[in-house]
């Protein structure tokens, strides 16, 4: 063998493992993977760990069962004498020895099984408005941001739009909050339509590239609609497109409370979400929450929850590049077709809910 010197300060070293590396991915890892590496890092190492409700647990012992995972990867699925069963990306595991820090490793499993239902998060992660998508100024720089006649948008905003329209009566006083430059509006036919936007180039926009389609535009903040003054009870469906999560936290909560109250007895609100789970991430420029938080957070406003339909499918990129040329395009189309006709809950980009006053 010969042996070659790498010369000072050139040779490649392996980096450093740092606390961050024993973080559990629920969403990529199988029940396999979650298992191994559990057990490389058990007792004497340092324990690999995931977060329950912004604390750290880590977990020190699991098992993998028989039973397959139906639940979105990393719930508490069930209590068990030993200890509780987590679902991940394929079976469920058993997970029998883990430690909160600061509490003992029994007091640890008896928390973790009052939180039932819950899901492990992959990390705590601090959103703020500055993270977030700014619209006001991406209208400013780009203008239209939604319109495009061909292409991927085209296809998954077109479904997202008659996916709306198919909730709407011709009777109804709609208000769409977060209605940009209004691409929806041409596909509703209803009795009013108001919009509602924080960027005034996009209600401009709107006001040039669909004359007359809606009735009224405000000038207006989803976190503070009640400046707005708009009298209680006055819309029989509030819609909101692709908007809602560009809201966090309390801002969510105060939205959804205004549109239940801007809402009539019985009247609906439609939304349409992107879908974080299993299969896709999130975008890290947007507040997007899991479909069961999403609908926790509809129901504290006082909304029964009528319907959560996946209505966009979650394409490849290469299908996304190719949609943008002829011929290729054309292919790209018969491709995303023939994945929405397999599309679930799991597999689609966005998803569609109706909830009822
Ligand atoms: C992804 S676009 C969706 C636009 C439109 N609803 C559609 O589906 O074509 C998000 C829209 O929400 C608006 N928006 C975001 N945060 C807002 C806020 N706090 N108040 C009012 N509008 C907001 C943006 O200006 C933008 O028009």
């Amino acid at each position: 063998m010969k042996f070659i010197y790498a010369g000072k300060g050139t040779g490649r070293y392996w980096p450093k493992r740092q606390p961050e590396n024993g973080l559990i991915n629920w969403e990529k890892m199988t029940a396999k993977q979650v298992y191994d590496f559990t057990r490389a890092l058990t007792k004497p190492y340092p324990g690999a760990f995931t977060f329950v409700n912004g604390k750290k647990l880590y977990i020190w012992k699991i098992r993998i069962l028989e039973q397959k995972s139906s639940d979105l990867p990393g719930r508490i699925v069930r209590v068990k004498k030993n200890g509780v069963i987590i679902s991940t990306c394929g079976k469920q595991v058993l997970l029998s020895d883990c430690q909160f820090k600061g509490l003992s490793r029994r007091e640890s499993l008896k928390l973790l099984k009052e939180r039932t239902g819950e899901y492990f998060k992959q990390k705590k992660t601090k959103l703020t408005y500055t993270k977030l998508k700014d619209f006001k100024i991406i209208f400013q720089k780009q203008g239209a941001y939604h319109v495009s006649p061909r292409g991927f948008k085209g296809w998954f905003l077109r479904d997202n739009y008659r996916a709306i329209a198919e909730e709407c009566n011709p009777n109804d006083v709609v208000l769409d909050i977060g209605c940009g430059e209004g691409c929806l509006g041409e596909y509703l036919e209803v009795k009013k339509l108001i919009g509602v936007d924080y960027s005034q180039v996009a209600l401009d926009l709107c006001q040039q590239l669909y004359p007359g389609v809606y009735d009224d535009l405000l000038l207006g903040d989803l976190r503070r609609l009640e400046a707005l003054s708009l009298p209680k009870e006055s819309f029989s469906l509030i819609i909101c497109s692709l908007s809602l999560m560009y809201l966090i936290g309390s801002d969510l909560t105060k939205c959804l409370k205004q549109t239940y109250r801007l809402l009539k007895p019985k009247g609906y609100f439609v939304f349409t979400y992107p879908t974080v789970g299993p299969l896709r991430k999130g975008n890290e420029e947007a507040a997007e929450l899991q479909p069961h938080v999403l609908q926790e957070e509809i129901k504290k406003a006082g909304f029964t929850i009528e319907k959560i339909k996946p209505i966009v499918p979650l394409i490849s990129e290469e299908t996304v590049k190719n949609s943008f040329f002829k011929g290729k395009a054309k292919k790209a189309f018969k491709q995303y077709l023939r994945t929405k006709k397999r599309m679930t809950l799991e597999s689609s980009y966005h998803f569609l809910g109706k909830a009822r006053k």
